[in-house]
């Protein structure tokens, strides 16, 4: 008997302290300093030849590597014996392509079609064979998490909770649950799936969110069946040792539930959630899409940058384009620092398909890393690895790394490596601000700066001229700067002189053609500054982690409006705290040290209760003209505190039933909520619906609906 307690007294004590046990850079809330390598599992090592061509899944396997869709022997065992080449690259977080038990059949009778890329599941309680082993179990994946971790290595799991398979080929969208058949394409009497026709109008937000994405049967996560099962799936790989989640397809689940997917996974274990939004700045729904980032909690991969990076290093465009995007999304998004920025991706060609020639990859490669946001390698970029067939397009992107590709002394290797460090030593790029400093066609200089910390980056990508400027300004203090690549891109030293301290003018310098000059300086903080908060939303009693420098070894305080929170962890770079019991709302945090020197505030919004998607319905609610619509706005943080403005009210709400327009909206579990719906006419003129508030109890668990008509 007392053996037990105190043995649970032993795991209790391990739980509670288990967060001041996080080194800093493991913390997993902070993902700003990492450098995120991207793997498609199936085509990086064979590490494991008995689960090449599995009996729960025979003949999809192609030994000669020539039938692009077939699967080619990637695995996980074959990532954890490549951990030394991938820490080596400077890599701090593997993205791993989705290992969900996969889809068991080809999607083509005439040639081999499988899910090799992971996308098409059938069982997301398990790990699918040809990635680990036969009975679908967790060893491999275990002891890939476990010799990341051991190398301070992050896992990222790509997860897809828009869809399962292919609804008319192979499997026929068939879902279990641990071996249990659901449901399938064919065969739903209980609403698994959503059965509409393909998405043809990207613009549309009801067909983005209802509709099927290219023929993958498309999941109904307000059924309550299904919000637990993808819920509780995610929370068993966190389980497993996941840090954190790339959601795939983010624009084509239900945002309003995704809301409550995020705040399921945060409470379940501190992470970070990015996803896929694919659109650019000039987009009908980009609105939507900085409004979902700045209020869900889920980050967002920069499809902007993407764009534009393509553009430029891989088209000859101007910086121009490049510098506008991101001063745009800088102003619209709250954490800019958050997004996930790329230039290469499984879905898209190679930048060396585009254009041939190994510095401009470098030059983008270096960008990446430089610029704000979380960078993300696709693997084989280090190793200029790229098949032109079909422009390099998906799947010809997916080459395979080969025993002779894992090179560590490649230029892009080393340059990878040396700004990876270079992320880690200078808070500036991951928590600095962004400052273009000098621009035209070919050129392109800009600032990051965190109080003291200050990088410059110069990059000429002519592929002739040098640039010679003259006139330039940096907040680098005077002094003399080598090039911090060390020539590897042919640098270039600088030297600064004393100015107004922010504008130092530098002696006139010359970019040589296809460099890249990184000048930079770092300090120890002599008082606490903050430079990241993550999660940046949740409820009271959530674990929230503070990142930044200075705080000092001793405990200081956080408060949260102006409420004391309960510190669970303390470092000079890290502070961990529990939300406070306070009402709800949009807040500013407040870190102070032991002495209480103030830092500076970040944003936080403090949720009323943990997040239940509930789906709201409005009946009537007329007349509406082109580009009027109806939003939702009530009495919590979660119902836009009564907001009555595209981004502060929920909504737009969807009418495919026009005049009656529903909306999934994730609301606090347990909370008796008021509400009203509103009309937000194209002209920016408001209508209130008539009478006294809706009111709601929100159920405690699962899923809810609300049906009313809208009081004239
Ligand atoms: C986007 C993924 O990145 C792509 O590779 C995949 O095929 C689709 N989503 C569907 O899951
Ligand atoms: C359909 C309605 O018919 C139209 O009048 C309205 O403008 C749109 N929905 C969107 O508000």
């Amino acid at each position: 008997m007392n053996q037990h307690r105190s043995l649970v007294a032993g795991l209790l004590a391990a739980l509670v302290f288990a967060p001041l046990l996080c080194a800093p850079l493991l913390c997993a809330q902070d993902f700003k300093k990492q450098v995120i390598y991207q793997i498609v599992t199936d085509r990086f090592f064979d590490g494991d030849t008995t689960n090449d061509n599995p009996s729960e899944s025979p003949g999809l396997y192609d030994s000669t590597r020539t039938n692009w869709f077939a699967y080619w022997g990637g695995d996980l065992a074959g990532i954890q014996q490549k951990m030394a080449y991938i820490q080596g690259l400077g890599a701090t977080a593997i993205w791993i392509s989705p290992t969900v038990n996969n889809e068991n059949s080809s999607m083509n009778t005439s040639s081999v079609s499988a899910p090799y890329h992971g996308y098409d599941a059938r069982d997301f309680m398990q790990v699918e064979e040809h990635f680990g082993d036969n009975a679908n179990d967790w060893t491999a994946f275990n002891n890939l998490i476990s010799a990341a971790h051991a190398n301070n290595i992050k896992v990222i799991l790509d997860w897809a909770n828009n869809h399962s398979n292919y609804n008319a080929a192979g499997e026929k969208g068939a879902l279990y649950n641990n071996g249990t058949l659901m449901a399938s394409a064919g065969n739903d009497p209980t609403g698994i799936f959503h059965h509409n026709p393909d998405i043809a109008d990207y613009n549309d937000r009801y067909q983005l969110q209802y509709y099927t994405l290219s023929g993958l049967t498309d999941l109904n996560q307000e059924n309550s069946t299904v919000d637990s099962y993808l819920k509780s799936a995610a929370e068993l790989f966190q389980s497993h040792g996941v840090d954190a989640f790339r959601l795939d397809a983010l624009k084509h689940a239900t945002w309003g539930w995704e809301y409550s997917f995020a705040n399921a996974i945060y409470n379940n274990k501190p992470t970070f959630l990015f996803g896929e939004w694919i659109d650019s700045t000039s987009d009908a729904l980009y609105h939507d899409a900085y409004k979902f980032a700045n209020r869900s909690g889920i980050s967002e991969l920069d499809f902007g940058v993407n764009g534009a990076m393509r553009d430029v290093f891989g088209s000859n465009h101007n910086f121009s384009e490049l510098d506008g995007v991101i001063a745009t999304e800088n102003s619209n998004f709250t954490s800019p620092n958050d997004l996930v920025t790329f230039f290469d991706s499984h879905d898209e060609s190679r930048l060396l398909t585009m254009n041939n020639n190994r510095n401009r990859l470098q030059e983008a490669m270096a960008f990446l890393i430089t610029c704000r946001g979380i960078p993300v390698i696709l693997y084989g970029d280090e190793q200029y690895l790229h098949n032109d067939t079909n422009n390099g397009n998906d799947p010809y992107n997916r080459v395979a790394m080969t025993p002779t590709s894992f090179n560590t002394t490649s230029t892009a290797y080393k340059l990878i490596g040396k700004l990876a460090g270079l992320r880690k030593a200078n808070d500036a790029l991951g928590y600095g601000t962004w400052r273009q400093r000098w621009i035209n066609n070919d050129v392109y200089i800009y600032e990051r700066q965190f109080f003291n910390d200050v990088v410059l980056v110069a990059i000429n990508k002519n592929d002739s001229t040098a640039q010679n400027i003259s006139r330039l300004f940096t907040s680098l203090p005077a002094g003399t700067y080598a090039d911090y690549l060390g020539g590897l891109q042919s640098g270039v030293p600088l030297t600064v002189t004393s100015g107004s301290g922010d504008n130092n003018p530098a002696n006139s310098v010359s970019l040589p053609a296809h460099s890249v000059s990184v000048w930079q300086v770092s300090s120890a903080a002599t008082a606490p500054e903050v430079g990241s908060i993550g999660p940046t939303v949740g409820q009271p009693g959530m674990q929230v982690t503070i990142a930044g420098d200075g705080f000092g070894s001793a405990r200081g305080s956080v408060k949260v409006n102006g409420t004391t929170a309960t510190i669970t962890s303390w470092s000079n770079i890290s502070v961990s705290f529990t939300v406070p019991n306070i009402a709800s709302g949009n807040y500013t945090v407040q870190l102070a040290n032991s002495q209480g020197a103030l830092a500076n505030s970040i944003q936080f919004s403090v949720l009323t209760a943990r997040l239940i998607p509930v789906t709201f319905t409005v009946n009537n609610a007329t007349p509406t003209g082109p580009g009027d619509y109806i939003f939702l706005t009530g009495n919590t943080v979660e119902l836009g505190n009564w907001g009555t403005t595209f981004d502060t009210a929920v909504g737009p709400m969807l009418d495919p039933n026009y005049p009656n327009w529903f909306l999934n909206v994730s609301v606090p579990a347990g909370q008796s909520i008021q509400f009203k719906f509103i009309k937000i006419a194209a002209s920016g003129t408001i209508t209130w619906e008539n009478g006294a508030n809706h009111s709601y109890t929100v159920p405690t668990s699962g899923t809810g609906s609300v049906n009313v008509t809208w009081q004239n």
